[in-house]
This record gives C-alpha cells, structure tokens and sequence, in this order.
C-alpha cells in the first residue's frame, strides 16, 4: 500500500510507514496539544518533495502561522515553498460562508497532494443545526476521499476524541494529541485511535516533544 509520510518519523514506524494514501485523519486534541504544528509539519513533509499542500486555516492568519514556524528550527525551511506548491489560505466564516459554502469552496480547489483544515469546530459553529453540520461533513470526507490525504484538525475538551458529531466515525484515521499530567511535569503524548488498512496499537500513549529544534516523537517510555 502507498503510504503518506506523516512528517513525524516516530509516527511513521508505529503505523507501517505513513498514512495510507486517500484517506482523511481526524488530528485532535485539546488546546496547545499542538495539533496546528503537526498540520505545518505534515504538510512541509510534502512540499519538501515537491508535493502539492494547502493549509486551510479558519483561525489563524497566515502570517501567524509562519511565525509559529519561525519557532521552531526544523519548520523553518517552510518559508522555501511558500506560495509556490504549500499555500497557506486564510478562510473567515461568517453568515455568508457557512459549512455549505465552504464544502463548495473546497468542492472547486484543483488536485491537491496534501491538505489541512483547522478547525472543524469552526464549520460546527457556522452551521445552521448539528444534524446540517453532520451531513455537510460526510460531504466533505467523501470529496476529500478523491484527494492524496488530508488532515482535519478537530478541537476537544481533552476527554473525547472529536466534538460529539461522529467526526471520529467519517474518518478513515483518529490521532489525538494531549497532555498527561504526571507528577513531575505534565508531559504532552499523541495515540493513534484509529486507522484504517493499518495493523497498529490502539490508543498507547507516546511522548509528543515540540522544542525549538522539531515537533517529534520522544523516546520516554509512558505507561
Ligand atoms: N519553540 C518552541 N519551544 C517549545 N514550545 C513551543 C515552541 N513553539 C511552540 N511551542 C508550543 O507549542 C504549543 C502548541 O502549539 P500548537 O499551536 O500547534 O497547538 P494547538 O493544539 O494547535 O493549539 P490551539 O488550541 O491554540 O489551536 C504552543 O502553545 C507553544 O507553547
Ligand atoms: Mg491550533
């Protein structure tokens, strides 16, 4: 099977290489998990090989998102590719583009390799009910289906693995990031839920380390 390499190294190994090519994975987590850095990271691994990326953010600015980037030495080559095959879109929702509007914007974008939209909790706000929300979503999935892989970030209370509106059910794959609180020092982990075509282990925590130098798998072993 094709895999997409995720951009993390130590993600790749626990799932056979990547991440099975025409899927879309559901990235969430609570605030600061660093759900937003992962997205930068995997598409940058995309660009890098002269891939096709679009970062579809429904928060932050892009300006803002390059210094995020700026932060951190191994994301800062992201400016290379820049406008050129990584794009970085800035969308606002409002009353005049809702989820409906936007599954059309996406609906009219050309081939792309890679793709990240953060966040879905955003299209839950601008829709008109829960049941519209859900059915615009499964939309959503299917047209990404026709794309190489996409990653939908998806913001959580920290308990639950996506908002409540079976996000988690749509997706091909679940990664949720979070924070263990231990003793000592609280320490950020990522598990994989789900993955489908994937043999994996279920939900077994690892440390998720973001410093000055990279975003990456950590070796401390969590119990
Ligand atoms: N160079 C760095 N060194 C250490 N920590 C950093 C560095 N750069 C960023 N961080 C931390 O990474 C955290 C997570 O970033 P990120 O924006 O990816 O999280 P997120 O899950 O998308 O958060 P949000 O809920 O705001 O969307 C930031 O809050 C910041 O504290
Ligand atoms: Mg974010």
């Amino acid at each position: 099977m094709n895999r997409i390499k995720t951009g993390i190294s130590g993600m790749d190994r626990l799932i056979g290489g990547g991440f099975p090519s025409e899927t879309i994975i559901l990235l969430s987590g609570g605030p600061g998990t660093g759900k937003t850095l992962f997205g930068l990271k995997f598409l940058l691994e995309g660009a890098a090989k002269g891939e096709k990326c679009c970062y579809v953010s429904l928060n932050e600015k892009k300006d803002e998102l390059l210094r995020a980037c700026n932060m951190i030495s191994s994301l800062g080559t992201v400016k290379k590719y820049i406008d050129k095959n990584f794009v970085i879109e800035h969308v606002q929702l409002d009353e005049h583009i809702t989820m409906k509007k936007f599954v059309n914007i996406i609906s009219s974008y050309p081939n792309i390799d890679r793709l990240v939209i953060d966040n879905v909790n955003k299209l839950l706000m601008f829709s008109d009910s829960g049941k519209n929300y859900r059915s615009h979503f499964s939309e959503l999935v299917n047209y990404l289906k026709k794309m190489g892989c996409s990653l939908l970030v998806c913001e959580t209370d920290g308990e639950h693995i996506d908002t409540g509106h079976s996000e988690a059910f749509e997706c091909d794959g679940v990664v949720n990031l979070s924070f263990l609180e231990l003793e000592e020092k609280p320490m950020r982990t990522l598990d994989i839920h789900k993955m489908r075509y994937t043999p994996f282990d279920p939900k077994m925590p690892h440390e998720f380390v973001i410093n000055s130098m990279d975003v990456r798998l950590g070796t401390t072993k969590v119990i």
